[in-house]
Formats: C-alpha cells, sequence, structure tokens
C-alpha cells in the first residue's frame, strides 16, 4: 500500500537497533490475512506503548520547565561557602513550574499555588530548591500533609472536586489561614509563570568557610513584574487552553523572550533563631524585612527549552534533601519530612535509579554506593560494591558534631512547636490583609473567597469558615459573612469544583 506522505532518507530501527522492516504495514499472510506472532517489531511497538506513561506527580501533576543559569554578582561568602553561591560563579539548572492540586491534563490556570522547582547542577553535586510561589505553607507538621492533599482533590465517590471538603481541612487547620489568605488572592492566579516570585519558603541553614551558621530565606522576584488574571480571565483560559502556562513560557523562550528573577535572601544569625518573635522554623510564617531585610545575590535567567518534554520534564526528580556542602536543612519539620517524600515518591514514579537518568544526573563524578536495581546504567565495574573495603575504593567516614547540624535535647513528644512571643495562627494573615493590600485588592479577596464559600460549602463548616475569616480581620470576616448569606439567600448554590 502506498499513500503521499513524503518519507525522510534512512530508516527506522527496533530498540535493539536493527532495521525496523516497516512502520507502516503489519506482516500478514497475504494482503488481507491474519498477523503473524513473529512481527516482532510490530510486538515491541504495541508493548512498548503500553509502558508508555509513569505515574504522574501525585502532588503537582500538571507543569512545565526550562533550562537556563545562576549567575552570582554579589559577594555573600560571609555567609555561605557552597560553590554555586560564590561571586562570578555561573551554574546551569532547571527549573520546573506547576500547579499543586490538578492532575496533570488539568488546566494551568485554575486557582491555585504554583510550584517553583529548582535544580542547580553545581561543581560539589546537586543542589535542589523545591519552593513555591508564596513565601509560607498551610501547615507546618509533615503528617498533615497527605491529608491536606487529598482534600483538596477529589471525592471518593463522584471523582469531583469539592469546596466543601477543601473548606473543611482548612478551617480545621487554622494554621493554613495565611496561605489561604494569599491564595485566595492575586497570587492564586498568576497571569504567567514568568510573572510570579518564587520562593525557598523554609528556613535553610548557610555555612561559612569558617564554619559559622546562618537561617535563611530565598527569594526569587521577577524581572517581567508581578501580574495576574482576574477570576473571569482564569476561567476563560482554563476553558480556551489549558496549557496556557506551558505555552506562554516554552513560546517566550524560543523567541529569545528569557525570563529573569534576581534571586535575595534574607539573613537570620544563627543564635537569634531562638527568640525572635515569630518561631522562625514554622512554614506558616515570614519573617519581617525589617527586621532581616533582603541581601542581593544573583540573577536566575531560562534561556534553553527542554527538547524532549517527557525525558527532560516529566522524569525530572526535583528533592528538598539534595543539598551541597555550605548549605543544610533546619529544624522546620516541614523540611525534614520532605526530606524523605520527594526521592521516595521518584524511586515509586521513575524507577530506582532515576538518579542515573540525564536530566538528573549530577555533572561531577559520582562515587555512589548504590548498586544494581532496575535500570542500572552507570556501574562501578568490578569495585568493590560495599564499604569499608581493602580493594581501594573510596568510602566516607566523617565523625563528630556535623557541619550543617544544630543542637537538640529533650525527651521524644508528639507536640505543636513552642510558641514564640508573636506565634499565632492568625497574625501575618491579618497584617497580609490589612497593610500589604490596598482596597481594590481586598474587595477582589473578599469577592472570591465569599464566592468559593457559595459553592457547596454547608453547615458547620461554613459557620467554621465565617470564624477563620473574623479571626483573620474582624471586618473582612464579616464583609465575607455578609456576602456569602446575601448570595445564599438570592440562589441557593450547589456548585463544586474548582475555587
Ligand atoms: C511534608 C510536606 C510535603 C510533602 C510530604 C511533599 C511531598 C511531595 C511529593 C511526594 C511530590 C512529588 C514529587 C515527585 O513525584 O517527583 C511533591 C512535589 C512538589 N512539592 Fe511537595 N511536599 C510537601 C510540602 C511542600 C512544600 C512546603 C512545598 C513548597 C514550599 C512543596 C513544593 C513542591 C513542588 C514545587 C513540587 C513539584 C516538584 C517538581 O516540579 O517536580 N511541597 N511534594
Amino acid at each position: 500500500m502506498s499513500d503521499s506522505t513524503s518519507k525522510p532518507a534512512g530508516a527506522s530501527t527496533t530498540g535493539a537497533g536493527a532495521p525496523a522492516v516497516s512502520d507502516r504495514n503489519s506482516l500478514t499472510v497475504g494482503a488481507n490475512g491474519p498477523i503473524l506472532l513473529h512481527d516482532t517489531h510490530l510486538l515491541e511497538q504495541l508493548a512498548h506503548f503500553n509502558r508508555e506513561k509513569v505515574p504522574e506527580r501525585q502532588p503537582h501533576a500538571k507543569g512545565a520547565g526550562a533550562f537556563g543559569v545562576l549567575k552570582v554578582t554579589e559577594d555573600v561568602s560571609r555567609y555561605t561557602k557552597a560553590a554555586l553561591f560564590q561571586q562570578g560563579v555561573s551554574t546551569d539548572m532547571l527549573a520546573r513550574f506547576s500547579t499543586v492540586a490538578g492532575e496533570m491534563g488539568s488546566p494551568d490556570t485554575w486557582r491555585d499555588v504554583r510550584g517553583f522547582s529548582l535544580k542547580f547542577y553545581t561543581d560539589e553535586g546537586n543542589y535542589d530548591l523545591v519552593g513555591n510561589n508564596t513565601p509560607v505553607f498551610f501547615l507546618r507538621d509533615p503528617i498533615k500533609f497527605p491529608h491536606f492533599i487529598r482534600s483538596q482533590k477529589r471525592l471518593p465517590d463522584s471523582g469531583l472536586r469539592d469546596n466543601h471538603m477543601q473548606w473543611d481541612f482548612w478551617t480545621s487547620n487554622p494554621e493554613t489561614a495565611h496561605q489561604v489568605t494569599y491564595v485566595m488572592g492575586e497570587r492564586g492566579l498568576p497571569r504567567t509563570w514568568r510573572h510570579m516570585n518564587g520562593y525557598g519558603s523554609h528556613t535553610y541553614m548557610w555555612i561559612n568557610a569558617a564554619g559559622e551558621k546562618f537561617w535563611v530565606k530565598y527569594h526569587f522576584h521577577t524581572r517581567q513584574g508581578m501580574a495576574f488574571f482576574n477570576n473571569a480571565e482564569a476561567a476563560t483560559m482554563a476553558g480556551e487552553n489549558a496549557d496556557f502556562h506551558r505555552a506562554d513560557l516554552f513560546n517566550a523562550i524560543k523567541r529569545g523572550d528569557y525570563p529573569v528573577w534576581d534571586l535575595s535572601v534574607q539573613v537570620m544569625p544563627y543564635a537569634e533563631a531562638k527568640d525572635y518573635r515569630f518561631n522562625p522554623f514554622d512554614l506558616t510564617k515570614t519573617w519581617s524585612h525589617k527586621d532581616y531585610p533582603l541581601i542581593k545575590v544573583g540573577t536566575m535567567t531560562l534561556n534553553r527549552n527542554p527538547e524532549n518534554f517527557f525525558a527532560q520534564i516529566e522524569q525530572a526528580a526535583f528533592s528538598p534533601g539534595n543539598t551541597v556542602p555550605g548549605i543544610g536543612l533546619s529544624p522546620d519539620k516541614m523540611l525534614l519530612g520532605r526530606a524523605f517524600a520527594y526521592a521516595d515518591a521518584q524511586r515509586h514514579r521513575i524507577g530506582a535509579n532515576f538518579h542515573q537518568l540525564p536530566v538528573n544526573q549530577p555533572k561531577v563524578p559520582v562515587n555512589s554506593y548504590l548498586f544494581d536495581g532496575q535500570m542500572a546504567y552507570h556501574h562501578s565495574g568490578s569495585a568493590p560494591v560495599y564499604a569499608p573495603n581493602s580493594g581501594g575504593r573510596p568510602w566516607s567516614d566523617d565523625t563528630g558534631p556535623v557541619a550543617d547540624g544544630w543542637e537538640t535535647d529533650g525527651e521524644m513528644v508528639r507536640s505543636a512547636y513552642t510558641l514564640h512571643a508573636e506565634d499565632d495562627d492568625f497574625g501575618q494573615a491579618g497584617t497580609l490583609v490589612r497593610e500589604i493590600w490596598n482596597d481594590a485588592q481586598r474587595a477582589q479577596f473578599v469577592d472570591q473567597v465569599a464566592g468559593s464559600l457559595l459553592g457547596g460549602v454547608r453547615s458547620p463548616v461554613l459557620e467554621r469558615a465565617f470564624e477563620y475569616w473574623k479571626s483573620v480581620d474582624a471586618k473582612i470576616g464579616q464583609q465575607i459573612e455578609d456576602k456569602v448569606r446575601a448570595g445564599s439567600a438570592a440562589e441557593p448554590s450547589e456548585g463544586m469544583g474548582e475555587s
């Protein structure tokens, strides 16, 4: 059979590299006869197709990314000895942006937090900073995370998204107030990924060459300026083009319009953490910029699109556990939980040797005792596979206090963090609403919260939601309640889904 499709020169091969005889016609007995079992090319095509997908990320399934470079323009060596943060150093990197709750095919303009994942291929191994477009998070204990994500996803029976479930979780966990305020405000609807800021969110440790330790928070401010959709625009876009953000980033880079972010850090001297007015390891809190002003570090530019989405973005594996010398974690319980969760997810999602894939591979030589497993590609030849060994293969043996450690003492307990002088669940959310936002932003926020509360949220969750917002700000809370009561009297709503 022939048709007019133009045929490029050359031919395809089987996975084993032998010529594949035909990509158009299966092997049959006569033109109309049965297909033959020994058409191994057909069998290989069908069988491999069945295995084309890997499980999508549990949260943050919908996203995309690009490669780029981090350039350090300032001298921050008094705070960290990390090679990538030394003045004048440029480091190749990968960024991936995402929504949290939606599945891989969901619209990327739905209201949500946006992921801001960065992988730096440094001279000392890969450093990953896996943050969001907001400086805080919903929770402060990792044991709540699976419950939180499930409450934002889908109902067990109908498979629908559900405002009632979302508000039930949020109002039962008042520490969510600060982050929910951000998400119900403008930042829940960034116009593009290029027009949003990124944050490490957690507090991390920096260690300088003298071994002195500091606590840091990372801020990536967009040079494109922050820009947002309003509800109507985002809803229209979700219907018109579910991949709007993905396309925007790809097309901008393709036309040479490379997005740039300025990287700054807030630095807290190690000893000040103990008595700072907010617990500096509580992920639901920010540090006042008056107390800890921004210190410029450098710029991040995205300038290269992936050549293959699956290989370089879907199989990208970011983990907050990937640190390098000069950078450490912190006593933030969420961060410590995350240090386990990501690589475990990736062993399941991609495979035990996910770190050997080109996009995840460090550019430095590896001498790892991670041995064999599915799809092992790099190997240590016949070198000893155990440590210590007498065969001359190096192994590590540091003892004593660790460079990136902190002091802790006490009996084992199950407990919330100790409160610092100004710690509570609602204070910083109230400051955001009253002191950072203007009237237009406050009005839009009231509309947004009231609108999503109208969509199927029932008693007693509804009353809890009014109390929640009155605790953030009495006036705003009352406005939300009035609007909801007026709205539900006018048209009782049983809406569900995206808030
Ligand atoms: C204890 C709390 C948390 C747990 C257990 C957790 C767990 C996970 C898991 C399992 C994934 C999928 C990873 C993969 O399949 O490759 C993921 C993705 C992600 N998480 Fe978390 N997460 C937590 C909190 C956070 C926080 C606080 C942030 C931001 C500050 C965050 C940002 C992200 C981002 C940006 C991604 C997408 C990574 C990518 O682009 O591949 N997560 N999370």
